[in-house]
Formats: C-alpha cells, sequence, structure tokens
C-alpha cells in the first residue's frame, strides 16, 4: 500500500500490510497477527509527524476509531474521545457544544490519539493541561489499560508513549476534563490583544488566524508542523547569546533553564526559502520543512543536517527533531541517521 497520502509530507512509502482499524475490540486480533508473523507494526494516526525514510517492511495500522462521550459534574465536562477522531474538528465540535479549553490548540493536524503521544501544545497550552486519562491497549498485558494524566509523564513534546510505553501501546480513547469556570489563556503571542471578557470562539478564530498567515496548509502544501524542538540552553548560554543578539526571542522553562525559538534562529541564518533537491524551509515560518516538488526523504534528511550544522556552528546549539523518523523497521533516533 502505498502511504502518501496518510502522511502529510506526502513521501512515496510503502507499507508491505495495512489494516484500517475501527474498533478497539479488534486491536488484540491485529496484533496477535503481526506478532504471529514477527512482522513490526506501527499506529498511524493522521500521519502529521512523520519522516517516513523508506518502505516498512511491517503492518501499518490506521487508527480510525471514532466515537465521543460526554458527562458532566458542577466543575467540569468530561469528554471522552476516540483515538481516530480529527483533532481539530474535535476542538470545534468542543466549542460548538459550549465546551471551552481546547480552542488555543485549534487547527494542529492530526488525530486525538496521537495527541498524547508528543504533548501536542501552542499558544500557551499543551495537551496536559486538559487531558486527564489516556486509555490504550498494553501489548506488555494484553488488555486494555488506563494511565492517569500524572502516569502519563508528560513534558514538552514529550510523554510516557515516546519513552517506556514506546511501542507497547495502541491508544484507543483520551479523556478530556474541562472546567466549567474557563478563562480565556491569552498571554502568548497575538492573543494578548484579545479583551480580557473575550470569548472561546473568538480565541477559537483567532488562533485559526494566526495558524494560517504563518503555517502552511499540508493539503497544498507538504509539511510536518514543526520540524524541530525549541532547544533548551543555560542561563550562561543564553547570557553569551544574548550580548551578541539582544533581539533574540527567549522564553523560561524548567529546571533554570532557557527555551529558544528554532524558528528564529534558522531564520537568522537567511535559510528562509533554502532548499536542497524538493524539500526546502518554508518561507514565513522557519521551523518548518516542506515538501516543495516530489521531495525524498533523502532531500529532508539533507536539509535537516544542514540546517544543524549552521546553527551549531553560529549559536553552539543542536536542534533536536520534533518529527518522528521512521525507517523500514519501525522508529529511530533521529541521531542515528543524522550523524
Ligand atoms: N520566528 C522568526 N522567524 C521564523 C519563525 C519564528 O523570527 O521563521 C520568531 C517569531 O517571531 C517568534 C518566535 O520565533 O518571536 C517563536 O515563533 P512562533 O510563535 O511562530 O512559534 P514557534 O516557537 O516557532 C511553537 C510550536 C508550534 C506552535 C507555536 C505557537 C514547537 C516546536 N513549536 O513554534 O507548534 O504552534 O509555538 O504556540 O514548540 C508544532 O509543534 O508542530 C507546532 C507548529
Amino acid at each position: 500500500v502505498d502511504l502518501s497520502s496518510y502522511n502529510t509530507f506526502g513521501l512515496a512509502a510503502k507499507a508491505k500490510y495495512f489494516a484500517e482499524l475501527k474498533h478497539a475490540e479488534d486491536i488484540a486480533e491485529l496484533i496477535t497477527w503481526a506478532c504471529t508473523k514477527k512482522l513490526s507494526w506501527m499506529v498511524i494516526g493522521g500521519g502529521s509527524n512523520l519522516l517516513l525514510l523508506e518502505d516498512f517492511s511491517g503492518l501499518v495500522i490506521v487508527n480510525q476509531i471514532r466515537g465521543i462521550q460526554v458527562a458532566e459534574n458542577d466543575e467540569c465536562y468530561i469528554i471522552k474521545a476516540a483515538a481516530g477522531e480529527d483533532w481539530h474538528q474535535f476542538v470545534q465540535w468542543t466549542i460548538e457544544q459550549g465546551m471551552p479549553g481546547l480552542e488555543n490548540l485549534a487547527l494542529i493536524p492530526g488525530t486525538v490519539g496521537a495527541s498524547p503521544v508528543q504533548n501536542i501544545g501552542a499558544y500557551g497550552i499543551e495537551l496536559a493541561d486538559v487531558c486527564s486519562e489516556v486509555e490504550f491497549y498494553s501489548l506488555q498485558t494484553n488488555s486494555m489499560q488506563i494511565l492517569s494524566n500524572k502516569q502519563c509523564e508528560f513534558a514538552y513534546r514529550h510523554s510516557i508513549f515516546k519513552a517506556q510505553l514506546k511501542d507497547q501501546v495502541i491508544i484507543s480513547k483520551v479523556t478530556f476534563k474541562l472546567s466549567k469556570s474557563w478563562a480565556a489563556k491569552r498571554e502568548y503571542g497575538g492573543l494578548k490583544l484579545l479583551a480580557e471578557d473575550v470569548s472561546a470562539q473568538a480565541v477559537f478564530d483567532e488562533v485559526c488566524k494566526m495558524r494560517i498567515s504563518k503555517l502552511p496548509d499540508p493539503k497544498h502544501l507538504g509539511n510536518a508542523g514543526s520540524f524541530f524542538k525549541n532547544p533548551l540552553v543555560s542561563q550562561e548560554h543564553l547570557s553569551s547569546l544574548l550580548s551578541r543578539y539582544p533581539e533574540m526571542p527567549n522564553y523560561q522553562a524548567d529546571k533554570g533553564q532557557a527555551k529558544l525559538a528554532a524558528g528564529w534562529l534558522i531564520d537568522k541564518l537567511g535559510l528562509k526559502g533554502f532548499s536542497i533537491g524538493g524539500a526546502a524551509v518554508h518561507q514565513d515560518q522557519a521551523l518548518v520543512l516542506v515538501n516543495k516538488a516530489n521531495a525524498q526523504a533523502e532531500d529532508f534528511l539533507a536539509l535537516c543536517r544542514h540546517i544543524r550544522q549552521q546553527v551549531w556552528q553560529t549559536f553552539d546549539v543542536l536542534l533536536e527533531p520534533e518529527v518522528r523518523f521512521i525507517k523500514d523497521t519501525g522508529e529511530i533516533e533521529p541521531n542515528a541517521v543524522l550523524g
């Protein structure tokens, strides 16, 4: 099966075996089948955070489990959404239903099931702030399991699903707890300009507007959102960088570290629009790499190496990809191919 319509870079890798998963009850059977045949397997949601380096030699499972259930108590709405629901449509639906809280996360490509894996975040909110539980099939116990927010070990673009539980779970459902005493989160960037009593719908609209103005729509220009994570540096490193570049954006992060804007670093090097083969740095947001014209995975690797080298030479910062690198048998550490 050709995977080009299952990854938002539009890379033409193939999967040897392919299944569409519609019901959580079918997970056990699919996994048992793959394990008996000693095949690697991988779950794809929206395919919006993947760099497919070559054909996949095992089973690709596209998660299409659908369904949303809502319960409520005096304090909050408790919404259980199936993993195969489209993230943005789900966010839009909650706003329409008068259940605010997810509006800052509008227009993030992908599915509900993928959202906890890398703890998606934008405009001052992370999934970790709104997710109460994640339900999944565990290959360790061969049964459905639930982890609480705390047990998911969420961190910046990170969770237990990328660490100890990597390749051990198939996420079926995510539970959200949205407080009824909602207040707009408008600390980030352009949202600061909104009035204090702004509605969730207006925040949603503003976030959509900001994203559309900077981030390319994967339907028209293949991309996977931010290609790199925003790097963390020590305060000393930040001070020395600020003495050379006083205008450099920076944010306070945990453990006394500072977070830099990778997009700014790449932009500063004049790399917007720079391309290798069919892969290019996006014109409007340097953190996004795009498939300009029939790019091959090799083009993205070469472009990624070039950017990392330039950023390293100038700023002494090593950029780590945020996008997940997938080879024939599954995910690999980007550094293993980037060198
Ligand atoms: N900047 C530039 N030039 C660029 C890009 C950015 O100068 O080409 C500057 C901006 O002017 C701003 C700063 O860098 O001062 C940060 O840029 P922006 O607000 O666009 O956000 P970002 O740090 O590039 C992060 C997330 C995005 C998320 C936005 C908004 C990561 C890796 N990326 O990007 O998430 O939408 O903040 O919250 O944390 C994603 O993960 O795929 C993603 C798109």
